[in-house]
């Protein structure tokens, strides 16, 4: 049956000019809130009419002018679903390729397209296009989560012409958005200041955001973002549409004020050093590009991209997660079997479930004692583990905690054994001196050989080991000297990479489906739900700092979900032990502390806070997420969880500023309850030997008084973090 959808999917294009007979043809695509509609034009030309808060009556669309045109379109594409380049296009395209004969030009006229509803609510939707002159073809997929508002969106190309046809740029998709003017939230940054916001209008023409960095991708520019139509972005008003590309390397975001005002949206792989040649009968298919379309503002749009990343995106996006105590702050690479013995005891006295052995504890010819040696050498360091990994596994076992471990499969040391025995492996240029980043390479994931040994190197560890309960799956270093020692087709090498690392994650996630695995890319260089298909949680940034990690979080959490944030209670910065606690516990909470030096109070606080932390996980994981006051703009941030049923919440409050009196004044009004049901509040995490005045006397109010009137959590120069449980109550 499938191979005969196929085989119809294919002949069909044959008549495509007998099977747009009908003008005006119209492809909706809808979820419950959002419809995208695209209208195909007598000459076959598919456009996009509508993208914005779905409409009560489907036939109205019919009504839509066109495509909120405000004057001429020369070429009647500017609102192309998918531009060609080449043909009568003025402005960015979509697509450009050279044909096999070297014309290099591409029209692409509407087929046909077919509907299917899959499981779970979601609707596919394929719309197929060929070139008139070429068997050349494109079908665009639009895959609808109803309930989630999340439209899922790519293409594959194909041909069968004599020879190979060369493909200039392939995006994944291109939207068209009518306003009166564009508010673009990109996010950027670097090692330990990831995900820092900046709101820009877009003025006419065009605005990029990209990356070249080829792993460690988003390093300097994440490939997440938020467009505000018509005014600037708003936690609770306004349309606003959250985009982010699922690729692990090059992408490019574009967007484009064309000449009558709109927006034109292109993303995908970035074309830079990428021309691609597609042989005939290869089917190249695209990343996704995911968005959610709000007319609530950002924490609508937000709180749809957590609930599909949930549920249709994160292994047990809607399980359980680890706590962990990781060893790296505590030793860096100065450690034995002893000190990790102690560790692990510590580990067990604080609660925690795991231990994570992070980095320094392989290499043998080049013992890994700091970071200029041995990555690829992944066998226990002898001296410093004389019994191996297996026997330390089961000491932390009977130690009552389980055990994870760092590795950094795509990397190589240029000292290390792997790299002596096969520099072909290595991404350099033959004639160009080597440059490192954090002192190492990358191997070349695009060579089959090399995705075998990444994939044995963790596979076999976790056959000698079968109860290694965690694995953080590291990438130091970005592409330098881009060249690969086999690959025949050079400019293929940033796409073959990823393609490679999808690769060889598939093959482990398929037999090891439920190991929890940490996304880390020293620090957050590599956020983005291509990889967390595989990856059960992800590493913001190595700053850990509380203060600066209200804001980091707070950025991260426009995009993912907290069950899949980690976050570490440190000793980076200023802030007390419990403001690093109530921060870290937004999320999936763990430490990087020497437990042994905490006093008295600390432990038992940490202790207690762990205990709290479990009866209230699956609110902050599972709940909704509710921004109420914003760092950037005020003196105190402050959010909250609510449970799906709303009856129970988790808010957290924080002094972000330092100025005399600085605090909460007024009552926080929040959000996301139920106005006719009664909440207790009470205080969490209240730091031994202190007292809340919240708690002598536990208020009972409605929701609809919290969330009229508000209440004030108290926040000041004394209680710079406050963390307040509302339970339901009769
Ligand atoms: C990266 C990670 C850190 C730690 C070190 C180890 O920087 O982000 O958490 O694992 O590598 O070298």
């Amino acid at each position: 049956m499938r191979l005969l959808v196929q085989i119809t999917a294919y002949l069909l294009p044959l008549f495509w000019a007998s099977q747009v007979a009908s003008a005006d043809n119209q492809i909706i695509i809808e979820t419950q809130q959002t419809a995208l509609v695209i209208r195909v034009d007598k000459d076959a030309d598919p456009t996009m009419v509508y993208l914005g808060k779905r409409l009560q009556q489907p036939t109205e669309y019919g009504l839509l002018t066109g495509n909120g045109k405000r004057g001429e379109d020369y070429t009647k594409i500017y609102n192309s679903v998918y531009t060609p380049a080449g043909g009568r296009n003025l402005l960015e395209p979509a697509i450009q390729v050279t044909h096999a004969d070297g014309n290099p030009s591409l029209d692409l006229k509407y087929v046909r397209h077919e509907k299917s509803d899959l499981a779970d609510g979601i609707v596919l939707t394929k719309v197929y296009l060929k070139d008139p002159q070429y068997p050349f073809e494109v079908t665009l997929f639009y895959k609808a989560y109803q309930k989630e508002d999340v439209i899922e969106q790519w293409s594959s190309i194909r041909h069968t012409e004599k020879k190979p046809v060369r493909m200039q740029k392939y995006a994944s998709a291109n939207l068209y958005l009518p306003a009166q003017s564009y508010y673009l939230t990109h996010f950027h940054g670097d090692w330990a200041q990831e995900m820092k916001p900046e709101e820009i209008q877009l003025s006419a023409g065009l605005k990029v955001l990209d990356t070249k960095l080829g792993t460690r991708a988003d390093l300097f520019q994440a490939p997440s973002f938020l467009l505000a139509l018509n005014k600037p972005a708003d936690e609770e008003t306004g349309e606003v549409l959250a985009g982010t590309l699922a690729w692990s390397g090059n992408y490019q975001l574009q967007f484009e004020v064309d000449p009558l005002r709109n927006l034109r949206l292109i993303s995908g792989i970035n074309p830079y050093a990428s021309e691609y040649t597609l042989a005939p009968n290869k089917e190249f298919v695209t990343p996704a590009f995911l968005f959610t379309y709000s007319a609530s503002g950002t924490g609508t749009a937000s709180r749809n991209m957590h609930r599909w990343a949930r549920k249709h995106r994160i292994p047990q996006g809607e399980g359980n997660r680890l706590t962990l105590l990781n060893n790296w702050e505590a030793t860096f690479f100065d450690f034995n079997e002893e000190k990790l013995t102690t560790l692990f005891k510590d580990g067990k006295k604080l609660g925690v479930d795991l231990f994570l052995l992070d980095d320094g504890w392989f290499g043998n010819k080049y013992p890994r004692n700091n970071d200029r040696t041995s990555l690829g050498d992944w066998q226990e360091n002898k001296q410093k583990l004389p019994h191996g990994l297996g026997y330390l596994i089961k000491e932390a076992e009977s130690a009552g905690i389980r055990f994870g471990i760092w590795l950094e499969p795509e990397m190589v040391s240029p000292k290390s054994e792997l790299y002596e025995k096969h520099p072909d492996w290595v991404i350099k240029l033959p004639n160009r001196a080597e440059y490192y980043f954090r002192n190492q390479l990358v191997l070349d994931l695009s060579n089959p050989k090399v995705q075998d040994f990444v994939y044995s190197i963790v596979d076999d560890m976790l056959t000698k080991n079968p109860t290694l309960g965690y694995i953080k799956w590291d990438c130091n270093a970005v592409i330098y000297n881009a060249f690969s020692a086999t690959n025949a087709n050079q400019s293929h090498l940033y796409i073959d990479y990823v393609q490679g690392l999808y690769k060889v994650l598939e093959r482990l996630r398929t037999k090891y489906p439920t190991l929890p695995l940490m996304l880390c890319s020293g620090g957050g260089g590599r956020v983005d739900y291509g990889a967390l298909k595989y990856f059960t949680e992800f590493w913001p940034s190595d700053n850990t700092d509380g203060l600066e990690r209200v804001f980091i979080q707070w950025d991260y959490s426009y995009f993912y979900p907290a069950i899949a944030t980690c976050n570490h209670i440190t000793d980076w910065g200023k802030q007390p032990i419990k403001f690093r606690t109530d921060v870290a516990m937004m999320g999936k909470m763990g430490y990087d502390i020497v437990v042994g030096k905490l006093d008295e109070k600390e432990l038992s606080f940490s202790q207690e806070a762990l205990k709290t932390y479990s009866r209230v996980k699956e609110v902050i994981w599972k709940g909704d997420l509710f921004r109420l006051v914003a760092p950037y703009k005020n003196n105190l941030a402050s959010l909250m969880y609510v449970s799906e049923k709303q009856d129970k919440a988790v808010w957290f409050s924080y002094l972000v500023s330092n100025r005399y009196q600085e605090g909460s004044q007024a009552p926080i009004r929040l959000k996301g309850l139920n106005p006719a049901k009664k909440y207790k509040v009470q205080e969490l995490n209240v730091y031994p030997g202190t007292n809340s005045r919240i708690n002598q006397n536990p208020a009972v109010l409605s929701g609809d008084y919290l969330m009229t009137v508000g209440f004030n959590p108290v926040v000041d120069a004394r209680r710079t973090s406050v963390v307040l449980e509302l339970t339901e109550t009769n």
